[in-house]
This record gives structure tokens, C-alpha cells and sequence, in this order.
């Protein structure tokens, strides 16, 4: 950790326009975050020791899933489609003395040839705020040897009915809780966030990582979030339909 003195760590963390990540740096200071993401990342359930692996953190914003994969021993690499400059990350990482990656890059433009393979892929409050979560999967999936962790917004608890009103999907369609189904928010008609997109209900969320050819455990919920540890399966014919859509379909195939 270099030896910043506190006016120089509270400078730091001052000049970031705006921080979603509550973090905690040395003398004291803590950043004035949107959330404080300890409790996610206690469910996350990774080993302690992180030694010998590689983490790829997808949207990372200020880095707090990343900085603690490399306080266990990864190699990390933090990938968002934001400038360093408008999140914490620049401060955050300053003043750990850290030696994460940033790539500033979008989820649909992932390359392993570029980033290599991961042992571990987080993929924290992205996909809802995706126009094609499913080609977001596709695009993960060569990059993941072992562990892929999705947490996102789902409809099940909170189905929009109106402008930022909403009903459980149970009392709205009683028999849709447990067929895969996500609600669509065109922008401005049901949340004032118009990067809100596809919220998937937990069944869907599980399809879609299925579909991706991730074989996905049970899901860990919570209000209206949900989390899923999926690990990468081959399946020939999941396989042969995730090719025929990005390509040309073929006489006899
Ligand atoms: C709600 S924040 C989640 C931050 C962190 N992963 C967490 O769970 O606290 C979503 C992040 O994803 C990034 N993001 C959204 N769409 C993206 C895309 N298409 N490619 C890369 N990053 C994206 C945003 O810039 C933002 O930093």
C-alpha cells in the first residue's frame, strides 16, 4: 500500500465525480458510494485464497469486486465500458497500489484472444442493463474456465405494472413464477433509469445461462436480486444453435 498521507487519500476520493462503490481506504475515509457491496460480495463464496488464479471483473465501475479478488491473491483484470475517469476506479487503485487491469471495453467486444481465459468471471449488475443479455453470455463464455458468478435485477419480486409501480409476477400470473419469463422496459414508460432493459425472472435468468451453455446452480435471491454460480458445460446441441445465429445456416446443417 503506498504511503499517502490522509489529505492526499481524501483528495483522491474527492475528485471522483460520483462513486457508486461505498469503499473503505486507509485513515478513515471512506467513499460516499451509491451501495456498500461487502454483504454481495460475502455471497459470492469464493475460496480465501485466490492464489494462482484469474478473476475477470465485467462492469467493475469503481473496483470493489475486483481490489478484493486481488487482496486474495488473483490476478485480476476490471473491464467496464466507462472511461477510468468518471468512476473510483483511477482513485481506488492509487491508493491500494494496486496492480489490476483496468480495459475499458464493451461486454459485446470480450476477446480471449486479446484477455486469455479466466478462472473465475463476475458479472455483477450488468445484464438487466443489457439490450442483448444473451450475446453478453455467448461473449463470456469462451472467456470462463471454471466459474462464472451473475447477479442481477429480476422481475419476480417486482414485475413494473406502471411508472416505478410494481406487483410480485406471482400475484400478477400466478402460474409465470416458475416459467422463464423477463419483463422489456422501453425507455421512459416504466422507470426512470432508462438503462434498465431486460429483467429476467430467476427461471430466465437460469435459461439464459443455460442457453449460453453454462449449466447453472440453484439461485440465491434477495428482494428483487438474484444470484447464480454457473460453470462452463459443452452441450453439442446448445452448442450447434448459439453457432447457427451468428453465422450462415447451411444446407444440411
Ligand atoms: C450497476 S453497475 C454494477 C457495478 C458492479 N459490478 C456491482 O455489482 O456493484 C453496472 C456497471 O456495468 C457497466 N456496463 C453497463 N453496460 C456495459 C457494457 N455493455 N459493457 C461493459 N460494461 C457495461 C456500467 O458502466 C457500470 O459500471
Amino acid at each position: 500500500m503506498p504511503d499517502l498521507t490522509a489529505a492526499e487519500v481524501r483528495a483522491l476520493v474527492d475528485a471522483v465525480p460520483h462513486w457508486h462503490h461505498v469503499m473503505r481506504f486507509p485513515h478513515g475515509v471512506v467513499s460516499p458510494g451509491a451501495y456498500d457491496p461487502r454483504e454481495l460480495f460475502s455471497h459470492l463464496d469464493l475460496p480465501p485464497d485466490l492464489r494462482g488464479k484469474r478473476v475477470l471483473d465485467v462492469g467493475t465501475r469503481d473496483g470493489f469486486f475486483a481490489f478484493e479478488c486481488e487482496r486474495r491473491g488473483a490476478e485480476v483484470v476490471a473491464v467496464d465500458y466507462a472511461d477510468m475517469e468518471l468512476t473510483g476506479f483511477g482513485a481506488a487503485r492509487r491508493i491500494y497500489g494496486s496492480q489490476v487491469e483496468y480495459v475499458q471495453a464493451n461486454v459485446y467486444d470480450l476477446d480471449p484472444d486479446r484477455l486469455g481465459a479466466f478462472d473465475v468471471v463476475l458479472f455483477l449488475g450488468v445484464l438487466y442493463h443489457l439490450r442483448h443479455p444473451l450475446l453478453a453470455l455467448d461473449r463470456l463464455r469462451p472467456l470462463c474456465r471454471s466459474l462464472l458468478v451473475v447477479e442481477s435485477l429480476v422481475c419476480d419480486a417486482r414485475f413494473f405494472t406502471g411508472f416505478e409501480t410494481s406487483e410480485p409476477l406471482t400475484l400478477l400470473a400466478p402460474r409465470l413464477a416458475d416459467l422463464p419469463v423477463a419483463q422489456f422496459l422501453p425507455v421512459g414508460r416504466f422507470h426512470s433509469d432508462a438503462t434498465n432493459k431486460w429483467v429476467p425472472n430467476v427461471a430466465a435468468l437460469r435459461a439464459l445461462l443455460a442457453d449460453a451453455l453454462f449449466a447453472p446452480g440453484p439461485a440465491h435471491t434477495w428482494g428483487d436480486r438474484a444470484l447464480v454460480h454457473a460453470r462452463p458445460v459443452d452441450d453439442p446441441v446448445t452448442r450447434r444453435w448459439v453457432t447457427m445465429d451468428r453465422g450462415l445456416q447451411k444446407r444440411g446443417s
